[in-house]
């Protein structure tokens, strides 16, 4: 599903696409960065003409396509490669891809024999170059080099996938899915342009599963796409993320650095390990209170008519987290969730205040568009000052952003680290 990103709002794209059959690809990048919100001006090359024609771009993008360097205007204006100097200028980001062998070696040459080259050389913005060919074209000391030389002139190069090629033959070449890219283009600008470059967040997501034995689990109907919406907000501010997080099936955003468990023992073990370098943990997880006080070596067999199960407490992770700061001063900025289904404010602030927290993002899971499962989420942020915010129904995505901001703002006068 097409959807708009906020970081991508009005954001200046500039993207080129070279001579690969995985220009097809192309168009649909430029198709999703346009729902996105950016506006995206397509450079393509005369090789690339060859394999998606100029018009499927002008389609998806709205406006013209950059083909030829030396074209003059119907006016007898100045020829493309200088009127459209404008194109390197203005752009927030350069995004090649597919990137050829060819354009490679031309790029880390540093020529400018088209207008591809010609804007790469103009811009001031990051670059980033998604290779796409055969396998043994990628794996050519040539292009290890040209690549290496481009990273070292500070561009980012996206690694191939493995997988099937054109030629029938499978190895490293395939141009990433687009939705992969589309994860690093919002980790780029995230970087370029957010208020939490160089902060490191830590964000729990997903419900913790509690064995009973080998094969079954106690586990409650969290499906983590509030904490993964949290995960891809912190990317777009500019974050280094850490995901700590039970099997939910939602992709990984790009620029996330996954950390799976299972049950709230190792969920707790691992946000204190991630905390070590953090800025500021969100508790989106829904952590079981308790769990099987034992854990059956064998699988339970249906020999008796009833069975009961003894649950003994978990440890309650945000608590100890909070209890933590106050001796220590870090993490910054912590934040929690209350899932309730009665007295929302009152419950939600007593959790503020007994486990030390700063934020406390309470939702009423019983609430039309609210809770488990949904894309959208009702919210009433407490805060520490005092503060009781209801945001109206809207997706998890703009709840999480909401969530970013806040972290952003308090973290606006907090050094950051060697600073
Ligand atoms: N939480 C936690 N560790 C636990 C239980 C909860 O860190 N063992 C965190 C959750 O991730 C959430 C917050 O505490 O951010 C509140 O969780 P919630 O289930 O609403 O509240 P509880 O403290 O468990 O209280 P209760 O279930 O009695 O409402």
């Amino acid at each position: 599903m097409a959807e708009r990103i906020t970081l991508l709002e009005e954001k200046r794209i500039v993207l080129g696409v070279t001579g690969s059959i995985a220009a097809y690809k192309a168009a649909d990048l430029a198709s999703k960065l346009v729902q996105a919100g950016a506006y995206v001006d397509v450079i393509m090359t005369e090789a690339a003409q060859r394999f998606v024609s100029a018009l499927t771009f002008q389609a998806v993008t709205g406006r013209p396509v950059y083909t030829d360097m030396w074209r003059t205007g119907m006016d007898g204006s100045l020829p493309t490669h200088i009127a459209h100097i404008g194109l390197a200028e203005g752009a927030h980001l350069l995004v090649i891809a597919p990137a050829t062998a060819h354009h490679m070696a031309k790029l880390a040459a540093g020529m400018a024999d088209d207008l591809l080259c010609v804007t790469a050389l103009g811009v001031r913005c990051p670059i980033i170059i998604a290779p796409a060919m055969d396998g043994d074209m990628y794996e050519h000391p040539a292009t290890a080099e040209n690549m290496r030389r481009l990273k070292d002139m500070g561009a980012i190069l996206v690694e191939p996938e493995i997988g099937r090629m054109a030629s029938g033959m499978v190895g490293r070449g395939r141009l990433p899915e687009v939705l992969s890219l589309l994860g690093t283009i919002r980790q780029v600008l995230g970087r370029e342009w957010g208020p939490l470059t160089e902060r490191h967040i830590v964000v729990t997501a997903g419900g913790t599963r509690e064995a009973l034995d080998p094969v079954r689990f106690v586990s409650n109907r969290s499906s983590g796409k509030q904490g993964y919406a949290v995960a891809q907000a912190a990317v777009d501010a500019g974050a280094s993320v850490t995901l700590i997080t039970t099997t939910t099936g939602l992709p990984i955003p790009a620029g996330v650095r996954p950390v799976y468990v299972e049950s709230a023992q190792e969920m707790h073990e691992a946000v204190l390990e991630a905390l070590e370098e953090a800025d500021a943990l969100i508790m989106a997880a829904a952590v079981a209170d308790f769990r099987p006080a034992e854990i059956a070596e064998q699988k339970i067999k249906k020999t008796a008519k009833t069975l009961s199960v003894e649950l003994v407490r978990t440890t309650d992770i945000l608590a100890s987290v909070g209890k933590r700061r106050a001796e220590t001063g870090m993490p910054h900025v912590i934040v929690g969730f209350a899932a309730e289904t009665q007295d929302l404010v009152r419950n939600a602030r007593f959790k503020l205040e007994k486990k030390g927290v700063d934020f406390i993002i309470a939702n009423d899971i019983t609430a039309e568009g609210a809770g488990f499962g949904g894309d959208t989420n009702v919210v009433t942020i407490l805060s520490a000052d005092g503060s009781v915010v209801s945001l109206p129904q809207q997706t998890k995505i703009a709840v999480a952003e909401a969530i970013i901001q806040r972290i952003a703002a308090r973290l606006m006068t907090v050094p950051r680290r060697g600073e």
